[in-house]
């Protein structure tokens, strides 16, 4: 196969870890028979410093141009302002809308021979694997009105949660499918004891289970859900839920597992295509040390690999080959037992490389 890609590796740690995911990704062509064409693009902070721009036209032309995206991170201290008038995370809403981005996949397992780098204890987690599904194109993060409203008793602000049932409907749909390939189960997160936008994600959230006799289902208010993430994580299967419900359940899941530097996303649009991302931000504090942990982008290409290009067994030995790095005792800092010698950046890319054979 021939695929196009196109590279953001944006800001702090980004381009180090993409590098490792390409280097992963030519070894897999090269021992599968594909060959992968790059295009790197601007993105983030870097993009407003070229361009004055954190997502400039050029680059969202190249990601629909490509079958996939992969992007490293975007942001950092200097451009975090909140009163600047650009900043990196409006180019990130930016893309997510004008690529159709709805869906947010993140899986959150335990690598076994990571369990004790959680705070939680070792029994609470160790059977975790979840998938999270976010809806990442509307709700709170997009909806009108939005701005502030300063008024004659003072300051005020406005933001909208609204949805629409097509919106609930197609990412019910992703979370359902999601689960017939897993342990057929969807937990559907709302508030529909407060909010009447909840209120209708519940109300099409059933239309569709009805169309999935075979997955279980549940429904959770979201304050009980982030109370059940930490006392029975390995209840859940897959999580729907809400753009903004979502973020912040994604954070908490990603901390069962200790170790943020492993987990990858992919944002998925209607058909195949999708935009895949390390969780873990731009980590400005150890940028250009070489000490970043590449895995969380080694396995996004992975989940690239599987969801936009078909490719399984790729997928696979990917998975395989981080699984078996980390059984040989390999360590970034981020992840290292204490006593352990760390390695860097690019010899655990090496060293998947390697494992891939
Ligand atoms: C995420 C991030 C973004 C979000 C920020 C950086 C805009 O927290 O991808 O979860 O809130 O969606
Ligand atoms: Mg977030």
């Amino acid at each position: 196969m021939q695929a196009k890609i196109t590279l953001l590796p944006g800001d702090g740690i980004g381009p180090e870890v993409v590098a490792e995911a390409v280097k992963v990704l030519n070894a897999i062509g090269e021992k599968f028979g594909h060959t992968f064409e790059y295009t790197e693009m601007l993105a983030g902070g870097i993009a407003i410093d070229e361009t004055g721009n954190p997502m400039p036209d050029e680059t969202i032309s190249a990601c629909k141009a490509a079958d996939a995206v992969l992007l490293g991170a975007v942001g950092g201290p200097k451009w975090s302002d909140p009163s600047a008038k650009v900043r990196p995370e409006q180019g990130l809403l930016k893309i997510r809308k004008e690529l159709g981005l709805f869906a947010n996949i993140r899986p959150v397992k335990i690598h076994s021979a990571l369990a004790d780098a959680s705070t939680l204890k070792r029994e609470v987690i160790e059977n975790v694997d979840m998938v999270i599904v976010r809806e990442l194109t509307g709700g709170l993060y997009f909806g009108e009105p939005q701005g502030r409203q300063d008024n004659a008793q003072g300051r005020a602000a406005l933001d909208t949660m609204y949805y629409t049932e097509a919106e609930i409907g197609r990412l019910m749909r992703v979370s359902f499918d999601v689960a017939r390939q897993r342990r057929k189960k969807v937990t559907s997160v709302d508030k529909a004891n407060v909010l009447a936008s909840s209120r209708l994600w519940r109300e099409v959230a059933h239309e569709v289970a009805a169309e999935y006799p075979d997955v279980e289902y549940e429904d959770v208010l979201v304050d009980a859900c982030s109370m059940y993430f930490v006392r029975r994580p390995s209840d859940f299967d897959v999580v729907a839920s809400g753009n903004m419900f979502g973020d912040i359940l994604s954070d908490e899941a990603s901390m069962l597992t200790g170790s943020m530097g492993m987990l990858p996303s992919a944002s998925l649009a209607e058909g195949k295509f999708g935009l895949y991302e390390p969780i873990h931000g731009s980590a400005p504090d150890i940028a250009g040390q070489g000490i970043a942990n590449p895995l969380a982008t080694i396995l996004s290409v992975a989940m690239m690999l599987r969801t936009s290009l078909g490719l399984n067994a790729e997928a696979d030995a990917i998975e395989k080959a981080v699984e078996s790095v980390l059984d040989a005792g390999n360590r970034t800092p981020d992840i290292a037992e204490s006593g352990v010698e760390a390695i860097s950046t690019s010899a655990m890319g090496d060293a998947v490389v390697e494992a891939l054979g």
